[in-house]
């Protein structure tokens, strides 16, 4: 789908980039060319990672162990990246946070631990390579995943609804802020991709998982690397006046829970003739 070089030697740091979307949008950033950084809670899984990737693109993939959580983690993590490996091109905030939940059961702690990830650990890693990025006068391109319910809100993940939204005004508000610095600012809310982390989190039983399935107008779950693809092709440089945006890509999801007359679906062919005839007949 793209020339092999679309990514060549641009730096990519993708936060929780271990595992899941954050380890697939890497693949394929490599694939493309690029130099990556992955940071991730766990050390473990950062080394099993990069040493799967260096099987293939040896020596182009470096690890930091940082919690987003944590201000001083990313600012050490950050000015490390600037010093030894001269710095970033482009961001993609991808560590989230979540779990399903009834809100009125949330502890304070369990609000703050969604919101840690999702809102602070994303500011906190935006403003310490945006700083930069301006001082350097070096362009630069954020991506950042978000969720539909984004802008719908969604029950029983409050706190990553809140989160979510806040990610999508950030990058809304940054995009007219920074743009004139050369540093474009989007998003791409996934609808269903499933990943270890969030179906273990979110998909509590089969039932479920293939209601969820009948909700998506294409009649299935999205694929890896069509989020990959799209990733890719928003922080290159071929989207270059794309600023600003949030690409959904959810199979339709969203907009059949919330069109008005998706019930009739449940409709048979007798009930669409018998509609049909009662217009026929005034
Ligand atoms: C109620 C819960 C809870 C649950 C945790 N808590 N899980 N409360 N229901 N299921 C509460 C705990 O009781 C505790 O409060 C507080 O939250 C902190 O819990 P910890 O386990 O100490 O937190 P921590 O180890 O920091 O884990 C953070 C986490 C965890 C967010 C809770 O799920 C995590 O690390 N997730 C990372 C990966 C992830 O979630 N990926 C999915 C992202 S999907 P108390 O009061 O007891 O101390 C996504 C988009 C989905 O974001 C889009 C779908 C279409």
């Amino acid at each position: 789908m793209f020339k092999p070089d679309l990514l060549h030697n641009k730096r990519i740091l993708v936060t929780g980039g271990g595992t899941g979307l954050g380890k697939a949008m890497g693949r394929r950033f490599l694939e493309l060319g690029a130099r990556l950084v992955i940071c991730g809670r766990r050390e473990n899984v950062l080394a099993e990672t990069k040493a799967e990737f260096d099987r293939d693109f040896a020596g182009r993939t470096t690890i930091h162990p940082c919690d987003i959580r944590d201000p001083d983690q990313v600012e050490a993590m950050v000015a490390r990246i600037w010093s030894e490996a001269g710095g970033l091109d482009i961001l993609i905030n991808n560590a989230a946070g979540n779990f399903i939940a009834r809100t009125e059961t949330l502890s304070h702690r369990a609000v703050d631990a969604v919101l840690g990830i999702v809102l602070h650990g994303t500011a906190y890693v935006t403003l310490a390579c945006g700083k930069r990025w301006i001082a350097d006068g070096r362009p630069a391109a954020v991506l950042s995943l978000v969720a539909t319910y984004a802008w719908t809100g969604s029950a029983y993940v409050v706190p990553s609804a809140m989160g979510k939204a806040g990610v999508l005004a950030l990058m809304q508000s940054l995009a007219v802020e920074w743009g004139p610095k050369g540093i474009r600012c989007n998003a791409i809310a996934p609808g269903p991709f499933p990943t270890e982390g969030a179906w273990s989190r979110l998909v509590p039983n089969a039932e479920i998982e293939t209601a969820w399935r009948a909700r998506v107008p294409l009649g299935r779950f999205g694929r890896h690397d069509e989020l990959a693809d799209l990733a890719a092709f928003l922080v290159s440089d071929r989207a270059g006046f794309i600023n600003g945006a949030c690409v959904t890509i959810d199979g339709g999801e969203w907009l059949k829970g919330a069109g008005q007359f998706t019930l009739m679906e449940r409709l048979s062919e007798a009930e669409w003739a018998a509609m049909a005839s009662k217009k026929k007949g005034g």
